[in-house]
């Protein structure tokens, strides 16, 4: 069997609905964004959702609308994309790196507690494979401390805290429409917010800062006139992705369910295992599953992790690590040194994950060869 990494979860809906829209005569920006930001507002039940190219392209502008800039400080999780760091770098300001929880690989409040500084102007919390952080310690040190939360909703979409829909909880909330996410436009983001000057500022900012309407300016509707307010980015949406963001949606819950019910056969067969470290989610949350992180017990195996990633792809299942800790990358080093002993818990889940493939699309017989596979070299190099 050959297994991939990610298969996208598109159907005959997606298609039709990207078609109509280049058929429409209208592919950029127009009436289908805003379509698909009402709906998706509707569904996060926040006052104001606006569409971009990115979930980076939203990091940066909840970025901006905080006003983080030169000689501020952000503090980001080790353990995350690139794209979590480099837009505080796009703002001029300094990346400040916290360590992880071990169980959830999410950013740890203890660790935000002590890089908290006079300088500190935002937390970007990333809900580390769907699984949510910890918001309520987080809201709270962000409020003594009188700095915003931004969060790294990428994976996210839909996980649940105490009953509250993560991206939803902190000052902006920055969801991922990419290619192997949980609803994919192929490319896409969405920044959510209860804040409507900032909603009507991000609005501008997307546009290269022109008034709010100028999209509408080669439409009869429109007019030829715009006003550029302050200096913008190219960020906007178009309609041929916003018109599968209408169906990706609408399809949501039941992906979430196909997700799901491969997370829970995961966890309940590797949990049998002492060389294997299922993962698990924290009472009062609930997680998107948009990725399957297996940790390996090392000690336990006379392979490493590097190792059974080999050994895995020898057998036809393809695989992932989320993420190499940023940290090690030759940018990170350059800047701050090398400074992996001040992130013992990232180092230590570097060390021993290795994600597996989870996606609506999976057969059952591909979930039963990934979990006896995954269950053989286990058995077979335990020490
Ligand atoms: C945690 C996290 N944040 C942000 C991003 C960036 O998302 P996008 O590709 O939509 O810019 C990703 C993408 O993989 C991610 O994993």
């Amino acid at each position: 069997m050959n297994i991939p990494f990610h298969v996208p979860y598109i159907d005959d809906d997606d298609i039709d609905a990207a078609v109509a829209a280049i058929k429409s005569g209208w592919t950029t920006m127009g009436p289908k964004t805003i379509a698909f930001e009402d709906a998706f507002a509707r569904y996060v039940n926040v006052p104001n959702a606006v569409a971009v190219s990115s979930c980076t392209a939203a990091l940066h502008l909840a970025l901006k609308v905080c006003g983080v800039g030169s000689g501020d400080e952000v503090i980001v999780p080790a353990n995350t994309f690139v794209a979590t760091a480099e837009v505080v770098e796009y703002c001029g300001a300094t990346v400040v790196f916290a360590d992880i929880d071990k169980q959830t690989h999410c950013i740890d409040s203890a660790s935000i507690q002590k890089e908290l500084s006079p300088k500190t102007k935002a937390v970007i919390a990333v809900h580390y494979a769907g699984h949510p952080c910890d918001m309520d310690t987080i809201m709270d040190s962000a409020k003594a401390h009188n700095c915003y939360v931004i969060e790294d909703a990428a994976h996210s979409l839909p996980s649940y805290y105490k009953g509250k829909l993560a991206g939803t909880m902190g000052h902006c909330g920055c969801y991922s429409f990419y290619a192997t996410k949980t609803l994919s436009t192929g490319e896409g983001g969405m920044l959510v917010t209860a804040n409507n000057r900032w909603a009507d500022e991000v609005r501008s900012l997307r546009l290269h800062g022109m008034n709010r309407d100028a999209w509408k300016r080669y439409d009869n509707h429109g007019s030829w006139y715009y006003d550029v307010e302050q200096q913008g980015y190219k960020y906007n949406m178009n309609d041929i992705a916003a018109a599968m963001g209408l169906t990706q949606l609408a399809k949501l819950q039941k992906l979430t369910a196909m997700r799901t019910a491969i997370a829970m056969r995961y966890s309940e067969a590797f949990g049998q295992h002492e060389t294997l470290i299922p993962y698990s989610v924290q009472e009062m949350c609930s997680s998107s599953w948009h990725l399957y992180p297996l940790k390996l017990n090392v000690q336990a195996l006379a392979v490493s992790r590097n190792q059974f990633i080999d050994k895995l792809a020898e057998r036809g299942i393809n695989t992932s690590v989320h993420f190499i800790p940023l940290y090690r990358f030759t940018y990170f080093k350059n800047r701050l040194g090398d400074s992996y002993c001040k992130f013992p818990s990232a180092e230590w889940v570097f060390e021993r994950e290795i994600s597996l493939p989870i996606y609506p699309a999976m057969k059952d017989e591909e979930i039963a060869y990934v979990i006896d596979n995954v269950i053989d070299i286990a058995q077979h190099y335990k020490r």
